[in-house]
């Protein structure tokens, strides 16, 4: 279960994600570099991290598809396991990433349906990301980053196959922050999450791999676990 969670490093700089990695150890499989840390320290920390995790580079490209393509490339160059553009980009975007990923078998290529902090209301925020999960899949994208709300019926409209990266995890009495629609990580796993990205529960814990190991007991706990 540990490889199913990606730990958001949402921290400022090298020094502090790489005393994060040394904390958590062999507690998660996957690490996620995002916007803060990337447009920090760039790809010098991506070679770095990719040594001991799997790395996740979430950078939600969003642009024309010829920009977008040469993104995904440099992506792939990097040797990350997975990358990410936004489907609101639409078919053309989406369908030159998967073109310009195919060069990288190993790197997945996932859409961002709906952000888990936006405000729209539960009911549209399925229907749009059912529909941006359907372009994606039909673009030749791997699969998709949504909340936990809409993972079940985005693998029933897109497949088994079609992965399911899932924020917004909370539980016991952890703050929800600006996320909007979250859930534990039993209800992500019961929900058919292939990955559950988790930031602060985990990073701002006392003890960050006891909180990980937590987050996987309560993995095994889930019905379909
Ligand atoms: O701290 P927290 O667990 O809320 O962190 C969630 C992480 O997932 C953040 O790095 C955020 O950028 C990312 N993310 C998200 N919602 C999406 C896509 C990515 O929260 N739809």
């Amino acid at each position: 279960m540990h490889n199913k969670i990606m730990v958001a490093l949402d921290v400022t700089n090298k020094a502090q994600a790489l005393a994060m990695r040394e904390t958590l150890g062999e507690s998660v499989g996957w690490l996620k570099v995002g916007l803060r840390l990337f447009v920090a320290e760039g790809p010098a920390l991506i070679a770095d991290l990719t040594q001991t995790h799997k790395v996740f580079l979430d950078l939600k490209f969003h642009d024309i598809p010829n920009t977008v393509a040469q993104a995904i490339e440099s992506a792939g160059a990097l040797g990350v396991q997975m990358v990410n553009v936004h489907a609101g980009g639409g078919k053309p975007m989406l369908e030159a990433a998967a073109k310009a990923a195919k060069a990288f078998p190993d790197m997945l290529l996932i859409a961002v349906t709906v952000l888990t902090s936006d405000t729209m209301p539960k009911e549209q925020a399925l229907k749009v990301a059912l529909e941006r999960a359907k372009l994606a899949k039909d673009a030749g994208l791997d699969g998709v980053v949504c909340s936990v709300h809409e993972a079940a019926q985005i693998k029933e409209v897109c497949g088994a196959e079609f992965i399911t990266v899932t924020p917004g995890i909370r539980w016991g009495n952890q703050s929800t922050q600006d996320q909007q629609r979250v859930a534990d990580p039993k209800m992500a796993v019961e929900h058919g999450s292939d990955y559950l990205v988790i930031g602060r529960p985990i990073l701002q814990a006392e003890n960050p791999a006891e909180a990980a190991n937590e987050a996987v007991r309560m993995m095994q706990g889930a019905s379909k676990a």
